[in-house]
């Protein structure tokens, strides 16, 4: 037993130690940094931590991944091409995201006894940053494929999409070093994206809609968020996509490599800063294609995991490192289910006037002095209800990131819309559904449902709208909307869905 478990631990260090050198080459290889002193090897992981030293020294990569001098913004299919090194671990992209760690672990050690899996082979000690080792172990575990930003004119169904159409200057991220925050639009919403970036710090994909002649103010909007704030935050982490109906084309598109060139004049008003019944869609009474918009954010992103989610909710901070560091330490559940399985993160709101909760233990004592409270409390009380939703708020904020519990979405939860980190995998929404016509998340919460994916409740991690607690205001005109959207959902798109993906006992919309 003592002999197989050291075996094991052997093993896995041998692993490691492979993938880190790899790792290690891809960065020297790309970056031909001077004085590197290189650090014997060693097998049985007790001198881990000195091999990392010159990792630490010189290539400790802020996951960020900035990249100042050169951060024009054409200018990543050129650091893609350089840096997608033949040394890279040959993947074969048959190991689903959603497998099991265990299973990939087993995989890779050639080891039959799971039992051992859960020795800790990493070493981490901050939780809020990403080391070289983490990093490498995140690469073997996930196996994803490294995905470039090219800046493309597409067709979706009856939309014109301009892909990438400005990029962020981050550079080129790797695919299991980050997450990104997908979201989507319209201009008069983009005051949000500040307070979004300062606390994701990571990569964010955003589709914004913008028919006719929205057109002109989605871009004046864009350079005065990347321009005008005081900060590059912006600059460095959003790319933005631009989407209309081809019965809406504006009338002239603004070039990117022009407009970008010129500083933005920061001295009128922000020019999403409207009133939000004077945009060119409400002239025209348009619908949002909200799971378009979705989409469009989601397919661009480059990394492995997504946090698809409404411009409106701002993330804890340091989200995206500890949940990565959670999912190298592969604990349980992680290690022990094999199920597919996202993480959903709780949802809260807090009054107009408070300062946002940046830790768990500051929203519990908002959450006790009302002035915040679970999301949608006043307008619709069960529809964000999560599993044990009410023993996550009694529990005390923990040192890392877990697996607080994890739930189905049956029984009382069946009409669960959880926002949650997933992946490519996960199923897309359907783009038929309007934002005014609600419910429109059901369908992919059906899917997940047939599919029999595991939520796995993340402890520490939440999400605040954006400040101003909402009392439900009847709207006639979106009632009857939402009345014709349910009534298709269940004729047309339910017997769909039960041909396509079937069926299983508890599953609803
Ligand atoms: C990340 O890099 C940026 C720019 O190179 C730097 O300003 C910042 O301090 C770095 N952050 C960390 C945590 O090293
Ligand atoms: C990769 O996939 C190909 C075709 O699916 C298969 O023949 C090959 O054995 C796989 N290689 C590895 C290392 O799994
Ligand atoms: C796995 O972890 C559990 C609890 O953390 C521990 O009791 C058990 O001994 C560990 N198993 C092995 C093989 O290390
Ligand atoms: C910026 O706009 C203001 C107000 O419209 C104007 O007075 C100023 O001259 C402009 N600055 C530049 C550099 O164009
Ligand atoms: C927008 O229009 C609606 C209906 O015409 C009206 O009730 C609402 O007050 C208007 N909103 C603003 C900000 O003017
Ligand atoms: C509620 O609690 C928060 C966090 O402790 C505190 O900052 C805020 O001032 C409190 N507000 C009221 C009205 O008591
Ligand atoms: C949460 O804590 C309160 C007060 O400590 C207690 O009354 C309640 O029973 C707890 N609820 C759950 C579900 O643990």
């Amino acid at each position: 037993m003592l002999n197989n478990r050291r075996n094991f631990v052997f093993r896995v260090s041998i692993v490691i130690n492979i993938a880190v050198l790899l790792y290690a080459a891809m960065h020297l290889s790309s970056n031909s940094t001077t004085g590197v002193d290189w650090v014997p090897m060693t097998v049985d992981g007790s001198e881990r931590s000195a091999e990392f030293r010159y990792l630490n020294r010189e290539e400790m990569r802020n996951y960020t991944d900035t990249r100042p001098p050169d951060s024009s913004v054409r200018i990543l299919e050129e650091s893609t091409s350089q840096k997608t090194p033949s040394t890279m671990p040959t993947t074969n992209k048959t190991a689903s995201s959603t497998a099991s760690l265990p299973d990939l672990e087993k995989k890779l050690t050639g080891l039959a006894d799971a039992e051992t899996s859960n020795v800790t082979v990493l070493e981490i000690d901050d939780e809020d940053a990403l080391n070289p080792m983490t990093l490498a172990y995140l690469r073997t575990l996930l196996q994803c494929n490294d995905k470039d930003m090219p800046a493309q004119t597409l067709q979706r169904g009856e939309y014109w999409v301009l892909k990438n159409f400005v990029r962020a200057d981050h550079g080129f991220i790797q695919c299991h070093e980050s997450i990104t925050y997908t979201t989507h639009a319209g201009f008069e919403f983009l005051d949000n994206v500040q307070p979004l970036v300062e606390r994701w710090m990571a990569p964010v994909s955003l589709a914004i809609h913008a028919p006719g002649a929205d057109m002109a103010p989605t871009v004046n909007s864009i350079r005065y968020l990347r321009d005008c704030l005081g900060n590059d935050l912006i600059k460095q982490f959003v790319t933005f996509h631009v989407f209309f109906s081809h019965k809406h084309v504006p009338s002239s598109i603004p070039n990117p490599d022009t407009f970008l060139q010129t500083p933005y004049n920061c001295t009128v008003k922000p020019p999403y800063d409207v009133n939000a019944n004077s945009t060119y869609m409400k002239a025209k009474s348009l619908l949002y294609p909200v799971n378009v918009a979705r989409n469009v954010a989601r397919e661009a992103a480059v990394t492995h995991f997504i946090l698809p989610s409404d411009i409106e909710l701002y993330p804890s901070p340091n989200l995206v490192p500890r949940f990565l560091n959670m999912i190298a330490r592969n604990a349980k559940p992680l290690s022990t289910s094999s199920k597919p399985r996202v993480f959903p993160i709780s949802i809260f709101e807090v009054g107009a006037k408070v300062q946002v909760p940046s830790t768990k233990t500051e929203l519990q004592a908002m959450l006790k002095n009302k002035t915040a409270i679970p999301f949608h409390k006043f307008v619709c009380p069960n529809c964000h209800n999560i599993p044990q939703g009410q023993q996550w708020i009694n529990s005390s904020e923990t040192s890392q990131m877990d697996v607080f519990h994890v739930g189905k979405r049956r029984g009382k939860f069946v009409h669960w819309e959880p926002i949650f980190i997933g992946t490519h995998q996960d199923p897309y929404y359907d783009e038929r559904l309007s934002w005014e016509g609600k419910q429109d998340k059901m369908t992919q919460g059906y899917i997940l449902c047939v599919k029999d994916y595991d939520f796995m409740i993340l402890n520490n991690a939440f999400l605040i709208h954006k400040p101003g607690i909402k009392h439900y205001v009847k709207n006639t005109k979106r009632d009857t909307l939402a009345s014709r959207q349910s009534l298709y959902i269940k004729n047309i798109i339910m017997p769909q869905l039960k041909t396509l993906f079937g069926k299983r006992n508890g599953c609803a919309l």
